[in-house]
Parts: structure tokens; C-alpha cells; sequence
């Protein structure tokens, strides 16, 4: 795994935002898998400032998001569709028909799910992936487990990712149970993957995917030990413990 450590979250932004430009402006056709979360949103405002500063051309690009909770739609301002609408999709000239989130409100999740992983290997696969982390090492929403989904489908949302994403609903109890998420199999499928983390609550999970030398089920991202393109992009504060 390649490691970039920088000094705060502008940076490390800026650092995942110049990966993904240099991407894009190799091929105008690129297929990116896009995250939500808080850590991404710098980049996208960095991508987002490229595109209205230096002509970054998002008009050909093709999108697939990881993941949206079951039973919020499109209009629900804490769906993720209306996270990538309102951080990057209404301010650059992505084509709305090349932008994919998960349909939250489907009736067979499972069965979408096959058809999402169908559209993605349709549109070519993706050629960089951008993730966050769980403060429990979940990508996307694989949480840990004894077994982790290989292909997109419905999975159930641990306690501690509710707590930790109330901070954007009302209450506890309005965070939806489960979402639809992209498989292991799916992300370890793009060619590229960054992932990134930033704070003192990453400090922990980072230390313990870089620390261990090993993979398991109950830290989906060690998985990414395995893949051959793997960026982290870090500030130095989710660093932090790392050596220690
Ligand atoms: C959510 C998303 C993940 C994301 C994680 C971390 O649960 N499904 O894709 O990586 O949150 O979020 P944050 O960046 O806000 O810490």
C-alpha cells in the first residue's frame, strides 16, 4: 500500500483531488466509484474548484457510488444521492444519466444489487475508486462479520456506524438499519483505490490495517492489503499511533 501522510485535511484533500484530475484528464471517459462520508467532501470541493478554475471536464466521466441507506430517497437530504448532488454532481458537468447511487428505495436489494455490479462491468469497471473508512474498518457499508458480501446487495448497519452517522440525522433512531451497499468483490474490482482518513478517530482503525500484516473479516479494509493500487491518503492526525 502506498502511504501519503500530509499535514491536515486541506492537504490530504488536495493530495486525493490531484490523483483523481490526473485520472481524468488521461481519459475523458474514465468510470470513477465515488464515496460519501465527511472525509471526501474537501476533495470534492477541490475537484469542484478544478473544474471551474482549470477546466476539468467531467462530461464524459461515468460514476458509481458505494453505497445509500435503505428507505431514504432521492429527496431525503441525508440520502447519499443528495450528498454527491449537493458536494459535486450540481457543481461540475458530470451528465446526470452517468452518475449512479444505489437506488435506496428499491424493493429487491439483492437482485439490484447484481444488476449494479452488471452496470458497473457494462460501463468498463472502474478505473479509480475513492473510500473512506469506518471508525470499526468498515469500507462502504461492510461491516465487520464473519463473512463479508463478495457482490453489491442489502447489508445490516452495526451499532457503532449508527452512532457514528447520527451526528447527521435528528436522532439515533432515524438512521436507517441498512443499506444497500457495493461487495467486497465489487471495490477490490476497480483497477486503482484510494482511500483516505483524516482525525484523531481514524488514528486507531489505520493503525491496526497498517500494523497487522494480516486480513480479516472483522476489518473489511485489511482487505485492501491484497489489492495491487492501493493509496492511502492521510493527515497526520489519523497517522498519529501509527509506529507507536
Ligand atoms: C459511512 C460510509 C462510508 C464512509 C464512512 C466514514 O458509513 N458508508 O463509505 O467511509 O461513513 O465516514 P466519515 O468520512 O464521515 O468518517
Amino acid at each position: 500500500m502506498k502511504i501519503i501522510v500530509t499535514d491536515s485535511y486541506d492537504e490530504m484533500s488536495k493530495a486525493a483531488a490531484e490523483i483523481f484530475e490526473k485520472e481524468i484528464r488521461q481519459d475523458s471517459k474514465i468510470v470513477l466509484g465515488l464515496a460519501t462520508g465527511s472525509t471526501p467532501i474537501g476533495t470534492y470541493e477541490e475537484l469542484v474548484r478544478k473544474y471551474k478554475e482549470e477546466k476539468l471536464d467531467f462530461s464524459g466521466v461515468t460514476t458509481f457510488n458505494l453505497d445509500e441507506y435503505v428507505g431514504l430517497d432521492v429527496k431525503d437530504p441525508n440520502s447519499y444521492r443528495f450528498f454527491m448532488e449537493e458536494h459535486l454532481f450540481n457543481h461540475v458537468n458530470t451528465n446526470n444519466e452517468n452518475t449512479h447511487v444505489p437506488d435506496g428505495m428499491t424493493v429487491n436489494p439483492d437482485e439490484y444489487g447484481e444488476k449494479y455490479d452488471k452496470m458497473i462491468e457494462a460501463a468498463g469497471g472502474i478505473r479509480i475508486q475513492l473510500l473512506g473508512i469506518g471508525s470499526n474498518g468498515h469500507i462502504a457499508f461492510n461491516e465487520p462479520d464473519e463473512e463479508l458480501p463478495v457482490g453489491t446487495g442489502l447489508v445490516n448497519l452495526t451499532i457503532q456506524t449508527i452512532e457514528d452517522n447520527a451526528r447527521f440525522f435528528k436522532s439515533k433512531e432515524q438512521v436507517p438499519t441498512q443499506a444497500i451497499s457495493m461487495g467486497m468483490g465489487s471495490i477490490m474490482k476497480a483497477k486503482k483505490i484510494v482511500i483516505l482518513a483524516s482525525g484523531e478517530g481514524k488514528a486507531e482503525i489505520i493503525k491496526k490495517l497498517l500494523e497487522r500484516g494480516k486480513v480479516s473479516t472483522r476489518i473489511p479494509a485489511t482487505f485492501l492489503l491484497l489489492h495491487p493500487d492501493v493509496t492511502l491518503v492521510c493527515d497526520r492526525k489519523a497517522y498519529s499511533l501509527v509506529g507507536r
